[in-house]
């Protein structure tokens, strides 16, 4: 296991980030839609650093079929948020964006209920793994063609604990 982004550098993104949320809503209401289960240390940092907005939790949950690190382009949607995202500002968060296939889906169930506004915020993007296109607003960091785990991400359900983003090697 490498270290890729140590603590340090995650909270000090994560304030950055949080900041031009916070500038961009401020005083309006904001539905934080974590993406489970990897984003659930991010969007936790993310919310607590967010100022001066009404922000509303909730979560969704997909999956793309089966257990592999390479997603297969089925996704899945297991769990949808409950509170009403009709007329609502709406900021999906969720841990890497990969090749797309995901957030891509997920967006499009969001964009069909109508919100005010549709953002999306990652920590992580992989450019170079991309197979479909997602527009994305707020981005941590751009990292390698690497499989990395830690501070929520998984391999096989193990190293979400890490405070740090690292390499998976095996
Ligand atoms: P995709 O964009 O549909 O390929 O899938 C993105 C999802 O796959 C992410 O939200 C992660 O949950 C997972 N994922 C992709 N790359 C990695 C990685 O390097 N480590 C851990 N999970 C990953
Ligand atoms: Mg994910």
């Amino acid at each position: 296991m490498k270290v890729l982004i140590d603590e340090d550098a995650i909270r000090q993104k994560v304030k950055e980030l949080a900041g031009r949320i916070s500038e961009k809503y401020r005083g309006e209401e904001l539905v934080v839609v974590c993406v489970l289960k990897g984003a659930f240390i991010f969007a936790a940092d993310l919310v607590r650093e967010i100022e001066g907005v009404d922000v509303l939790c909730d979560f969704v949950k997909a999956s793309s079929y089966g257990m592999n690190t390479v997603s297969s382009g089925e996704v899945r949607i297991d769990y949808f948020p409950e509170i009403e995202l009709e007329g609502k500002n709406v900021l999906i968060v969720d841990d890497i964006l990969d090749a797309g296939y995901t957030l891509k889906r997920i967006k499009e169930e969001i964009e069909a209920k109508k919100p005010k506004n549709c953002e999306v915020c990652v920590l992580l993007n992989k450019p170079e793994r991309r197979a479909v296109d997602v527009d994305v607003d707020y981005v941590g960091f751009e990292i390698p063609n690497e499989f990395v785990v830690g501070y929520g991400m998984d391999c096989a359900e193990k190293y979400r604990n890490l405070k740090c983003v690292a390499i998976y090697e095996g």
